[in-house]
């Protein structure tokens, strides 16, 4: 089960967190995959150097308009694109500028439009492909001071339903994974405060932050064989904080 010998599959913003544990998760199944992160190459080898030779750093941000265009001429065609990196910024809505809307809209939303146009004619042509986006539980539960980053996510589950219909023919499934509050360097900060975190977990039935590797299964299961059957869902793994 789960093997993807012989696969290549590009992981954003996969140098911590949920994209660090979801690109091993694919390494280990046998994927070749390509580590991403906006600045720092040290910090992208660091990942692929643990995991292998067949993990390959790649710098590039995608903020930048000619993003996946730099991606592409270093990983070339792939056969699963997971889109996992994004920008938060916590502020008022009434506070938030074009600038700080444009970052967040460009970087979660139009970046993964421009990727899959990129890498989805491939992908199309051998009659097999995996694209999994990641979303959030904000989809459902937009926070008070997150309200362009909810937005593009709740966007790109909109795409994602749209793009399901129109390249499942082709082999290809399209699928989103929401997570819940998971602890990874994003919210560290914000979780070492001992009575915010209290409230937060109160709000998730099952008491507690998940672990980056809550996601992981999740997310192989997407891009695997095995999920041939799975197209245009929202895999919500929140441990119920959506409910
Ligand atoms: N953690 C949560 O509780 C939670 C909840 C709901 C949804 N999510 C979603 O899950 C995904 C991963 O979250 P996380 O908590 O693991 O995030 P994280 O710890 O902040 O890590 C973000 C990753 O994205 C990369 N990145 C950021 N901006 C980028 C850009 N412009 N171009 C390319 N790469 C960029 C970072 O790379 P560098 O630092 O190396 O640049 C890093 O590898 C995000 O889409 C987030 O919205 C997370």
């Amino acid at each position: 089960m789960f093997d993807l010998t012989g696969k290549k599959a590009l992981v954003t913003g996969s140098t911590q967190g949920i994209g660090e544990a979801i690109a091993k998760a694919l390494y280990e199944a046998g994927a070749t995959v390509y580590i991403n992160g906006a600045t720092s190459l040290e910090k992208c080898k660091k990942v692929s150097d643990a995991l292998g030779e067949k993990a390959i750093p790649v710098v590039c941000n995608l903020t930048d308009i000619s993003c996946a265009e730099k991606l592409y001429e270093v990983t070339g065609d792939i056969d699963i694109l997971v889109l996992n990196a994004s920008i938060q910024y916590r502020k008022a809505w009434d506070e938030i500028t074009s600038e700080e809307y444009e970052t967040q809209m460009n970087t979660n939303f139009r970046s993964s439009l421009m990727l899959i146009q990129k890498y989805a004619p491939n992908m199309k042509k051998n009659g097999w492909g995996r694209i999994v986006t990641v979303g959030s539980v904000q989809q459902y539960k937009p926070h008070k001071d997150m309200l362009v980053y909810a937005a593009s996510k709740a966007a790109q589950m909109n795409m994602v339903t749209n793009l399901a219909k129109q390249l499942s023919p082709f082999g290809i499934t399209v699928n989103n994974l929401a997570p819940g509050v998971i602890a990874t360097p994003r919210n560290e900060a914000a979780l070492s405060d001992k009575e915010y975190a209290k409230q937060v977990y109160a709000g998730i039935p099952c008491g507690f932050a998940g672990e980056a590797e809550d996601c992981a299964g999740a997310a192989l299961l997407l891009c695997s064989e095995e999920g041939r059957y799975i197209n245009g869902i929202d895999l919500v793994v929140d441990g119920g904080m959506k409910l």
